[in-house]
Protein backbone atom coordinates (compact mmCIF):
# COMPACT_ATOMS: atom_id res chain seq x y z
CA UNK A 1 0.00 0.00 0.00
CA UNK A 2 1.10 3.27 -0.53
CA UNK A 3 0.10 6.33 1.11
CA UNK A 4 0.61 9.83 1.09
CA UNK A 5 0.72 11.79 4.19
CA UNK A 6 0.41 16.03 4.27
CA UNK A 7 1.88 17.84 6.80
CA UNK A 8 4.75 15.45 6.90
CA UNK A 9 7.05 17.97 8.06
CA UNK A 10 5.33 18.04 11.49
CA UNK A 11 6.11 17.16 15.01
CA UNK A 12 3.04 14.32 14.23
CA UNK A 13 3.56 13.95 10.41
CA UNK A 14 7.10 13.12 10.69
CA UNK A 15 6.22 10.45 13.19
CA UNK A 16 3.30 9.18 10.91
CA UNK A 17 5.65 8.65 8.25
CA UNK A 18 7.52 6.72 11.00
CA UNK A 19 5.11 4.44 12.29
CA UNK A 20 3.79 3.76 8.39
CA UNK A 21 7.26 3.05 7.18
CA UNK A 22 7.81 0.34 10.13
CA UNK A 23 4.89 -1.53 9.05
CA UNK A 24 6.27 -1.98 5.48
CA UNK A 25 4.31 0.68 3.73
CA UNK A 26 5.00 3.24 1.14
CA UNK A 27 5.58 7.01 1.92
CA UNK A 28 4.85 9.93 -0.33
CA UNK A 29 5.69 12.95 2.63
CA UNK A 30 3.65 15.91 1.14
CA UNK A 31 5.16 19.24 2.60
CA UNK A 32 5.54 22.67 1.17
CA UNK A 33 8.66 24.64 -0.23
CA UNK A 34 10.78 25.26 2.75
CA UNK A 35 9.76 22.49 5.56
CA UNK A 36 12.26 20.65 6.66
CA UNK A 37 11.86 16.39 6.33
CA UNK A 38 14.15 14.02 7.82
CA UNK A 39 15.39 12.34 4.46
CA UNK A 40 13.75 10.03 2.19
CA UNK A 41 14.53 5.93 2.08
CA UNK A 42 14.04 3.39 -0.15
CA UNK A 43 10.32 3.23 0.48
CA UNK A 44 9.47 7.19 1.43
CA UNK A 45 9.73 9.97 -1.18
CA UNK A 46 9.33 13.98 -0.40
CA UNK A 47 7.24 15.95 -2.55
CA UNK A 48 7.25 19.92 -2.53
CA UNK A 49 3.81 21.59 -3.47
CA UNK A 50 1.61 24.33 -2.49
CA UNK A 51 -2.17 23.63 -1.36
CA UNK A 52 -2.74 25.93 -3.42
CA UNK A 53 -1.43 24.80 -6.87
CA UNK A 54 -4.28 22.00 -7.83
CA UNK A 55 -2.49 20.90 -10.77
CA UNK A 56 1.16 20.32 -8.29
CA UNK A 57 -1.04 18.51 -5.55
CA UNK A 58 -3.09 16.40 -8.50
CA UNK A 59 0.36 15.18 -9.11
CA UNK A 60 1.83 14.65 -6.04
CA UNK A 61 -1.30 12.33 -5.26
CA UNK A 62 -1.51 10.22 -7.84
CA UNK A 63 -1.21 6.75 -7.69
CA UNK A 64 -1.20 6.64 -4.14
CA UNK A 65 -3.88 4.38 -1.69
CA UNK A 66 -4.82 6.96 1.14
CA UNK A 67 -4.16 9.93 2.25
CA UNK A 68 -3.27 10.92 6.09
CA UNK A 69 -3.79 14.57 6.55
CA UNK A 70 -1.63 16.14 9.58
CA UNK A 71 -1.90 19.78 8.33
CA UNK A 72 -2.66 22.13 10.78
CA UNK A 73 -1.68 26.47 11.17
CA UNK A 74 1.69 26.63 13.00
CA UNK A 75 0.97 29.02 15.93
CA UNK A 76 1.46 32.24 14.62
CA UNK A 77 0.58 36.20 14.74
CA UNK A 78 -1.36 35.62 11.38
CA UNK A 79 -4.89 34.82 12.68
CA UNK A 80 -5.81 33.61 9.28
CA UNK A 81 -3.33 30.63 9.79
CA UNK A 82 -6.54 28.23 11.36
CA UNK A 83 -8.84 29.39 8.44
CA UNK A 84 -6.14 29.02 5.65
CA UNK A 85 -4.98 25.58 6.91
CA UNK A 86 -7.46 23.72 8.66
CA UNK A 87 -10.66 24.42 6.51
CA UNK A 88 -9.22 25.54 3.28
CA UNK A 89 -5.92 23.87 3.13
CA UNK A 90 -8.12 20.50 4.19
CA UNK A 91 -10.87 21.30 1.43
CA UNK A 92 -8.27 21.88 -1.48
CA UNK A 93 -6.75 18.07 -0.16
CA UNK A 94 -9.78 16.55 -0.52
CA UNK A 95 -10.93 18.14 -3.49
CA UNK A 96 -7.78 16.59 -4.97
CA UNK A 97 -8.36 13.23 -3.85
CA UNK A 98 -11.62 13.32 -5.64
CA UNK A 99 -10.20 14.23 -9.43
CA UNK A 100 -7.62 11.57 -8.70
CA UNK A 101 -9.56 8.90 -7.02
CA UNK A 102 -8.34 8.54 -3.68
CA UNK A 103 -11.53 7.68 -1.37
CA UNK A 104 -9.56 6.80 2.03
CA UNK A 105 -8.67 9.60 4.17
CA UNK A 106 -7.99 10.04 7.56
CA UNK A 107 -7.91 13.43 9.40
CA UNK A 108 -5.64 14.64 12.69
CA UNK A 109 -7.96 16.89 14.25
CA UNK A 110 -8.45 17.94 17.73
CA UNK A 111 -10.86 17.54 20.73
CA UNK A 112 -13.13 20.20 21.57
CA UNK A 113 -13.79 20.82 17.19
CA UNK A 114 -17.04 22.79 17.08
CA UNK A 115 -16.75 24.45 20.45
CA UNK A 116 -17.12 28.41 20.28
CA UNK A 117 -16.45 29.38 23.96
CA UNK A 118 -12.89 27.74 24.34
CA UNK A 119 -9.50 29.37 25.22
CA UNK A 120 -7.93 27.49 22.24
CA UNK A 121 -9.89 29.74 20.11
CA UNK A 122 -8.01 32.98 20.44
CA UNK A 123 -6.06 31.69 17.52
CA UNK A 124 -8.11 32.57 14.91
CA UNK A 125 -11.45 30.44 16.30
CA UNK A 126 -9.07 27.33 15.04
CA UNK A 127 -11.77 24.70 16.65
CA UNK A 128 -14.31 26.28 14.52
CA UNK A 129 -12.37 26.07 11.32
CA UNK A 130 -11.02 22.58 12.30
CA UNK A 131 -14.95 21.32 12.10
CA UNK A 132 -15.29 22.97 8.78
CA UNK A 133 -12.59 20.76 7.84
CA UNK A 134 -13.71 17.93 9.47
CA UNK A 135 -17.35 18.46 7.80
CA UNK A 136 -15.35 18.10 4.12
CA UNK A 137 -14.64 15.01 4.79
CA UNK A 138 -17.70 13.41 6.58
CA UNK A 139 -18.54 12.83 2.90
CA UNK A 140 -19.83 9.60 1.30
CA UNK A 141 -16.93 10.34 -1.62
CA UNK A 142 -15.00 8.94 1.21
CA UNK A 143 -14.01 6.23 3.37
CA UNK A 144 -12.89 8.71 6.17
CA UNK A 145 -11.59 8.60 9.55
CA UNK A 146 -11.27 11.47 12.12
CA UNK A 147 -8.68 11.37 14.78
CA UNK A 148 -9.42 14.09 17.61
CA UNK A 149 -6.54 13.88 19.81
CA UNK A 150 -6.11 16.02 23.41
CA UNK A 151 -2.64 18.17 23.98
CA UNK A 152 -0.14 16.75 21.95
CA UNK A 153 2.94 15.36 24.11
CA UNK A 154 6.18 15.66 22.86
CA UNK A 155 7.62 12.54 24.97
CA UNK A 156 8.62 9.16 23.34
CA UNK A 157 8.01 7.56 26.85
CA UNK A 158 5.01 5.68 25.44
CA UNK A 159 5.39 2.02 27.38
CA UNK A 160 3.31 3.06 30.34
CA UNK A 161 0.64 5.25 28.32
CA UNK A 162 -2.66 3.37 27.63
CA UNK A 163 -5.52 4.81 24.95
CA UNK A 164 -8.70 5.67 25.52
CA UNK A 165 -10.44 5.71 22.60
CA UNK A 166 -14.52 7.11 22.71
CA UNK A 167 -16.60 8.64 20.48
CA UNK A 168 -17.35 12.17 19.10
CA UNK A 169 -18.12 14.49 21.55
CA UNK A 170 -17.28 12.51 24.60
CA UNK A 171 -13.94 14.00 25.61
CA UNK A 172 -12.78 17.54 26.72
CA UNK A 173 -9.41 17.65 28.63
CA UNK A 174 -6.43 14.98 28.75
CA UNK A 175 -3.22 15.16 26.54
CA UNK A 176 -1.56 12.21 24.47
CA UNK A 177 2.34 11.98 23.24
CA UNK A 178 2.48 12.77 19.42
CA UNK A 179 3.92 8.97 18.62
CA UNK A 180 0.20 7.57 20.11
CA UNK A 181 -1.57 9.65 17.84
CA UNK A 182 0.98 8.37 14.77
CA UNK A 183 0.17 5.03 15.97
CA UNK A 184 -3.81 5.42 15.83
CA UNK A 185 -3.10 6.80 12.29
CA UNK A 186 -1.73 3.66 10.66
CA UNK A 187 -4.17 1.50 13.26
CA UNK A 188 -6.95 2.89 11.41
CA UNK A 189 -5.63 2.70 7.93
CA UNK A 190 -4.55 -1.18 8.41
CA UNK A 191 -8.50 -2.08 10.34
CA UNK A 192 -11.46 -1.31 8.51
CA UNK A 193 -13.42 -1.04 11.71
CA UNK A 194 -12.33 2.16 11.89
CA UNK A 195 -13.91 3.50 8.78
CA UNK A 196 -16.34 6.19 9.22
CA UNK A 197 -15.50 7.08 12.45
CA UNK A 198 -14.43 9.66 14.78
CA UNK A 199 -12.19 8.49 17.01
CA UNK A 200 -11.36 10.50 20.34
CA UNK A 201 -7.85 9.96 22.14
CA UNK A 202 -6.18 10.95 25.14
CA UNK A 203 -4.15 8.50 26.92
CA UNK A 204 -3.00 7.75 30.79
CA UNK A 205 -1.01 5.59 32.76
CA UNK A 206 -4.36 4.99 34.44
CA UNK A 207 -6.70 3.99 31.63
CA UNK A 208 -6.73 0.23 30.74
CA UNK A 209 -4.73 -1.50 27.92
CA UNK A 210 -7.30 -2.38 25.08
CA UNK A 211 -6.21 -2.98 21.06
CA UNK A 212 -7.20 -0.57 18.95
CA UNK A 213 -9.83 -3.10 16.66
CA UNK A 214 -11.46 -4.13 19.91
CA UNK A 215 -12.08 -0.33 21.02
CA UNK A 216 -13.44 0.46 17.55
CA UNK A 217 -16.47 -2.42 18.35
CA UNK A 218 -17.71 0.21 20.73
CA UNK A 219 -17.17 3.39 18.70
N1 LIG B 1 -0.75 21.15 19.66
C1 LIG B 1 -1.70 20.47 20.25
O1 LIG B 1 -1.73 20.28 21.48
C2 LIG B 1 -2.80 19.88 19.40
C3 LIG B 1 -3.86 19.24 20.04
C4 LIG B 1 -4.83 18.60 19.25
C5 LIG B 1 -4.73 18.63 17.86
N2 LIG B 1 -3.69 19.30 17.26
C6 LIG B 1 -3.62 19.25 15.79
O2 LIG B 1 -2.84 18.13 15.43
C7 LIG B 1 -2.21 18.35 14.16
C8 LIG B 1 -0.72 18.10 14.28
O3 LIG B 1 -0.17 18.99 15.25
P1 LIG B 1 1.41 19.18 15.43
O4 LIG B 1 1.61 20.09 16.60
O5 LIG B 1 2.10 17.87 15.41
O6 LIG B 1 1.73 19.95 14.06
P2 LIG B 1 2.96 20.90 13.65
O7 LIG B 1 4.22 20.37 14.22
O8 LIG B 1 2.58 22.33 13.97
O9 LIG B 1 2.97 20.68 12.06
C9 LIG B 1 2.05 21.29 11.22
C10 LIG B 1 2.27 20.78 9.82
O10 LIG B 1 1.36 21.47 8.95
C11 LIG B 1 2.12 22.06 7.90
N3 LIG B 1 1.52 23.31 7.43
C12 LIG B 1 1.23 24.40 8.17
N4 LIG B 1 0.73 25.37 7.38
C13 LIG B 1 0.71 24.87 6.12
C14 LIG B 1 0.31 25.38 4.85
N5 LIG B 1 -0.17 26.62 4.71
N6 LIG B 1 0.45 24.58 3.77
C15 LIG B 1 0.94 23.33 3.89
N7 LIG B 1 1.33 22.77 5.05
C16 LIG B 1 1.22 23.55 6.16
C17 LIG B 1 3.49 22.33 8.50
O11 LIG B 1 4.44 22.51 7.47
P3 LIG B 1 5.83 23.31 7.75
O12 LIG B 1 6.74 22.32 8.42
O13 LIG B 1 6.27 23.70 6.40
O14 LIG B 1 5.49 24.48 8.65
C18 LIG B 1 3.69 21.05 9.29
O15 LIG B 1 4.07 20.00 8.45
C19 LIG B 1 -2.57 19.78 13.79
O16 LIG B 1 -3.70 19.79 12.94
C20 LIG B 1 -2.93 20.41 15.13
O17 LIG B 1 -3.80 21.52 14.99
C21 LIG B 1 -2.73 19.90 18.01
Amino acid sequence: MKVAISGASGKTGFRIVEEALKKGLKVKKIVRKNSNVKEDSKNSETLRVSLNDKDALDKALKNVDALIIATGARASLDLTGPAKVDALGVFRQLQSCKRVGIKRVILVSSLCTGKLFHPLNLFGLILIWKKIGENYLRNPSFEWTIIRPGGLKETEKIDSENIDYTKEDTQIKGSIPRRLVAKCCIDSLINKGSINKIIEVTSSSENKKISFKKAMQTI
